[in-house]
């Protein structure tokens, strides 16, 4: 249990993937400070799996995307903990449109929750890390540096946040705090479907050199490494989980490209 006595604050860990992330840090031992926006029964069924794992859960309602929020999420957990080892900026929206049909409502929303949000947490966060040292890693995706349609916003807001980490791992390499992120492909949740048609997903399957698709787990293991002691000289660094993906686009059937 490498993160016994740790406190992690994951995003949007109610549902899909970061409930996966939340659930990994649980069973090393971390105490999870679980935020949800809209779906706020599947973050206290969350909390109570994390709880079954015999730490502490927390459940804190904020919308990452409104900065008076990200301030309140903070205050809480200065006041009832005063302390954060772990951050990870999980949550995330979009608009699903080409690059031409972006307006600049649909942009704002997009990248205040995706790439702004993760900004402010870092910043609030990195004070509750202070003499402590902590990680701090962002879920990015492909469509970060793959064009994906419908994506355009997603991954533009991806892409900056794979650069905010770079520039964050510099900036707090003095405070031993690690920033990383992980880049996912497709993962099986509600947001795929939202992107992907259901029919396609045997295609998109089957189009993974490994065989199958990325699971919430396999994203939640890598995270986990990342805040690990092991993974301590890996520095703003964005690992890839795709099952080989990225690296055979020739697999990929032309309906989903
Ligand atoms: N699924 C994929 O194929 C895939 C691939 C690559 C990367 N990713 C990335 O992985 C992360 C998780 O994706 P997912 O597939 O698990 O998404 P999801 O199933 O749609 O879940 C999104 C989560 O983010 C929360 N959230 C959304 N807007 C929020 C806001 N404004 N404030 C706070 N929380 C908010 C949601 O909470 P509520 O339900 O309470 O609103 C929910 O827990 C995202 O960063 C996504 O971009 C996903």
């Amino acid at each position: 249990m490498f993160l016994q006595g740790k406190l992690a604050l994951v995003t949007g860990s109610g549902r899909g993937i970061g409930k996966a992330i939340a659930l990994k840090l649980a069973s090393q031992g971390a105490d999870i400070i679980v935020n949800f926006f809209r779906h706020r029964e599947a973050a206290e069924e969350t909390a109570r799996e994390i709880e079954a794992l015999g730490v502490k859960a927390q459940v804190i309602r904020a919308n990452v995307g409104n900065p008076a929020k990200i301030d309140e999420i903070f205050d809480t957990i200065s006041s009832d903990f005063g302390y954060l080892d772990i951050l990870i900026n999980n949550a995330a929206s979009g608009v699903g449109r080409s690059a031409m049909d972006v307006d600049i409502k649909a942009w704002d929303w997009t990248m205040d929750i995706n790439a702004k949000a993760a900004l402010l947490c870092a910043q609030h966060a990195t004070k509750l890390m202070e003499g402590r040292g902590g990680k701090i890693v962002s879920i990015s995706s492909l469509g970060s540096s793959l064009v994906l349609p419908t994506y355009a916003i997603v991954g533009i807001s991806k892409a900056a946040l794979i650069a905010l980490t770079r520039y964050l791992a510099i900036e707090l390499a003095p405070k031993n705090i690690c920033v990383n992120a992980v880049a996912a492909s497709a993962v099986e949740t509600e947001a795929l479907k939202f992107y992907i048609k259901e029919q396609l997903m045997p295609d998109t399957r089957q189009a993974t050199p490994a065989g199958r698709m990325v699971t919430p787990e396999d994203v939640a293991n890598a995270v986990a490494f990342l805040c690990s002691e092991e993974a301590s000289m890996i520095r703003g660094q964005t690992i890839i989980v795709d099952g080989g993906t990225s690296i055979a686009p020739f697999t990929i059937p032309k309906e989903t490209q």
